[in-house]
């Protein structure tokens, strides 16, 4: 009966529960505890590309920084290199309990199921909630975001991050201004509840009305060409460093940290070039900023944690230290997070 005794005692029972679960709010932070890579062994130089189209090694690193670009064979979808490096970044974390699994991507191998169902039960992990985040090459940052709420209102204490793409595969390989830019690849990462450091601020936006800017469809004076990758690239590189430059600087202003401050800022890697010019206008010395365009070329969301896993495996990181990641992709999107570094 409602009011009865019972009831209230139910009631006092899941106020308790609420107030804990807000005590466990405000003290709770998410820390990466983990980050891995994965790069498919096929590689396309800059000379295998003058092969393709009218373009030369000369004018892709001066203009983007490329040197190449690794390529998926028959088979190895994106799944595939997305297990690849989950597994290795759950064995960095000390394998813990998973909670849920998200993942983010713009080529996913099938429509449906996700990507990150089909990630979960090549990592036998059934049962446990696992979706996909499409925010193209801002997915990571928004990745992070999300899995850092969930882990902070108590929803997960473990989550699996996984940042996987196929972009040779939506490339059109007769267009010089986009297909020398982009690679496939993997990252992932294991975020879980931390006591101290962690993520302390994060920033995330989008502007539909940016929407052509690039996409994926047929070329914007032709309706009846092919479904591609489409980018206009100029009005790209000018969005790309003006949102850099605010997103970096919003979300050091919430962590409280001048930019010129931070230990590492580690971009979206889209062309060398947009990460120097918006680096000078941040005020951050570029010895502080972490690129590996060079041997990945734009691999969209993955490209923040195979930049971020690559610095780590050349010692870059202490504990405690400032880390910005920041990216801008299509949609447009953009997204950046600030944390001090936990991953062993
Ligand atoms: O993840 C986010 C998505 N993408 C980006 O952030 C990319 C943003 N944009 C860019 O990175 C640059 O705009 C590009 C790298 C795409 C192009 O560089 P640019 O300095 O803006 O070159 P441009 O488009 O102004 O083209 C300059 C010239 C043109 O020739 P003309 O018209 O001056 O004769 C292009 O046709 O360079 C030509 N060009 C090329 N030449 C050789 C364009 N692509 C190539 C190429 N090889 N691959």
């Amino acid at each position: 009966m409602l009011g009865g005794p019972r009831f209230w005692a139910e009631m006092s029972t899941l106020s308790a529960t609420v107030a804990s679960t807000e005590v466990t709010a405000r003290v709770r932070r998410a820390g990466i505890l983990s980050v891995a890579a994965h790069l498919p062994d096929g590689i396309l130089s800059n000379a295998d590309l003058e092969a393709m189209v009218d373009t030369s090694d000369s004018w892709i690193m001066e203009r983007t920084g490329i040197r190449l670009r690794h390529r998926a064979g028959a088979g190895e979808t994106t799944s595939e290199m997305g297990v690849k490096a989950a597994r290795r970044a759950l064995e960095m974390a000390g394998s813990p309990k998973i909670d849920a699994i998200v993942v983010t991507t713009i080529t996913p191998d099938t429509r449906f199921p996700s990507a990150a169902c089909l990630i979960q039960r090549k990592l036998d992990m059934g049962g446990i909630p696992a979706f996909d985040i499409n925010a193209a090459c801002s997915g990571f940052t928004y990745g992070l975001i999300v899995s850092e709420g969930l882990i902070r209102s108590g929803v997960a204490d473990h989550i699996l991050l996984v940042a996987a793409e196929s972009m040779t595969s939506l490339v059109d390989w007769e267009d010089r201004g986009t297909c020398v830019l982009f690679g496939d690849g993997a990252g992932a990462a294991v975020l879980g509840a931390v006591s101290e450091g962690g993520i302390v601020a994060r920033r995330w936006g989008a502007d539909g009305t940016k929407g052509h800017l690039i996409y994926y469809g047929p070329k914007p004076d032709d309706a009846d060409s092919p479904d591609k990758l489409r980018m206009a690239g100029k009005g790209t590189f000018r969005m790309a460093v003006e949102t850099f430059c605010d997103v970096t600087a919003g979300v050091c202003a919430d962590a409280g940290w001048d930019p010129a401050s931070i230990d590492h800022f580690v971009p979206h890697q889209a062309n060398q070039r947009i990460i120097e010019a918006a680096a000078k206008r941040l005020g951050i010395p570029m010895e502080r900023v972490v690129i590996n365009i060079t041997e990945t070329g734009n691999t969209s969301s993955a490209s923040i944690p195979l930049a971020l896993a690559a610095a780590a495996a050349q010692g870059r990181f202490q504990r405690g230290d400032r880390v910005v990641v920041a990216a801008f992709g299509a949609g447009a999107t953009w997204g950046a997070v600030a944390w001090e570094w936990d991953a062993v």
